[in-house]
Formats: C-alpha cells, sequence, structure tokens
C-alpha cells in the first residue's frame, strides 16, 4: 500500500488542505433511513451549509441525489466506481483517494475539504480527518446507515459545544479534535 493522499502530498513538498468531517448522528450511531436523514433540524442544516461553505464537500452518490445538486459556494467531489452515472456541478473521483487529490486541485475554494458521507466515505475518510463536527443528536433513531462507532478512538480533544432544541429534539454541535 502507498501513500495516502495527505502523506503523498506532503512528500511532495505541498501543504494539504486541512481535512475535516461534519456529521450529524443519532445516540444510536444512525445516520440516515431509505436515503434521507431521518430527523429535521434546520438549525443544524444551517450549521452544515454554514461550515462547508467555501471548502470542497468530498460525498457519494446517494449524498448527491439526496441533495438533488452540488451546493452552491463551495467543490463537491462526489466518488463513484460507476463511470455511467454523472453528477452535475460536481467533479467525480473512483476512489476516496481521488477525490482527495481533486479537491486540493479545486483552488478557487480556500476552506477544508470536508468528508461529508455517506456510511462507507464516512468508515473509510474519518481515520484520515484531523477535525470531527459531530452534531450529536439526543435520541435513538431507526435507521439504514451508520457512523463509525468507535470515532471517540480517534477523536479524544472536545475543542467546542453547543447545545440545541427542535420541536423537543434535543443536541450539540460538538467539535472534536485528535
Ligand atoms: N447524518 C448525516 O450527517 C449524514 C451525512 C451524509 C449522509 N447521510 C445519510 O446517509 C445516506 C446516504 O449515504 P450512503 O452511505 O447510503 O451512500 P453514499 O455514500 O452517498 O453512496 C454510496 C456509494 O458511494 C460509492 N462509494 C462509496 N465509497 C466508495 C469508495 N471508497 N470508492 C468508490 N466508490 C465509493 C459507491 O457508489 P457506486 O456504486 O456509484 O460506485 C457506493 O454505492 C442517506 O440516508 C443520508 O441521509 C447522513
Amino acid at each position: 500500500m502507498g501513500l495516502h493522499p495527505v502523506g503523498l502530498l506532503t512528500s511532495l513538498g505541498a501543504v494539504p488542505k486541512p481535512l475535516h468531517c461534519i456529521v450529524a448522528v443519532a445516540r444510536n450511531g444512525v445516520i440516515g433511513l431509505g436515503g434521507r436523514l431521518p430527523w429535521h433540524i434546520p438549525e443544524d442544516l444551517a450549521w452544515f451549509m454554514d461550515q462547508t461553505a467555501g471548502g470542497v464537500m468530498i460525498e457519494g452518490p446517494a449524498c448527491y441525489a439526496e441533495l438533488g445538486k452540488a451546493l452552491p459556494g463551495r467543490g463537491t467531489v462526489v466518488v463513484s466506481r460507476d463511470p455511467s452515472k454523472s453528477f452535475p456541478g460536481a467533479e467525480q473521483a473512483t476512489s476516496l483517494a481521488e477525490a482527495i487529490l481533486i479537491a486540493e486541485r479545486m483552488d478557487q475554494w480556500k476552506g477544508p475539504t470536508w468528508i461529508t458521507g455517506g456510511q462507507r466515505i464516512y468508515a473509510e475518510g474519518l481515520p484520515l480527518c484531523e477535525r470531527l463536527l459531530i452534531t450529536r443528536i439526543d435520541r435513538d433513531f431507526e435507521g439504514d446507515r451508520f457512523f463509525p462507532a468507535d470515532w471517540q478512538k480517534l477523536f479524544t480533544k472536545l475543542v467546542s459545544s453547543k447545545a440545541g432544541e427542535y420541536q423537543g429534539l434535543g443536541y450539540a454541535f460538538e467539535v472534536w479534535e485528535r
């Protein structure tokens, strides 16, 4: 196995963009159900839009379909092994490593590169990230997609936490570092 993309860039003398992850997770680890978010929390959507603006989002095809387009005000790279799929407004990569290298070259976006899901992209991308923005939703949800259960082995330093509530559903915006 060769260097992962961040190591490769460093070995080439380049300063890579920071790699961050952003996710909203139910108490039981659920992140999705039937291709959608299992909850509706306007403040969390606003937080997601605000934090990722100006950077590059790396996502899977189901996430692209859920959003319905490449979001404005940021770059998007979709990871898919299927060359017959197309993602208007987004770059396409066949692996996460390739996606990170493409994001690195998208000079017009000066912000971090964001791992934004779904399940496999999180599982593969989280160990490469230096910062995790996790919205922790204080309830169990039924779901079919999950966030890596062992994320707290990677991220040990809680940098900030801000609580919120919407229609009786409590949550907290947490920022973690390694
Ligand atoms: N709670 C949250 O913060 C959050 C965030 C994001 C998503 N979600 C939820 O998660 C669900 C969508 O995510 P998902 O896991 O179903 O799908 P997804 O990650 O959007 O797409 C899965 C597909 O991505 C491609 N892929 C993934 N990893 C790859 C890799 N390493 N190399 C090449 N291709 C790769 C494959 O597509 P091909 O078959 O095209 O190769 C795979 O079938 C929805 O329910 C959504 O609401 C929740």
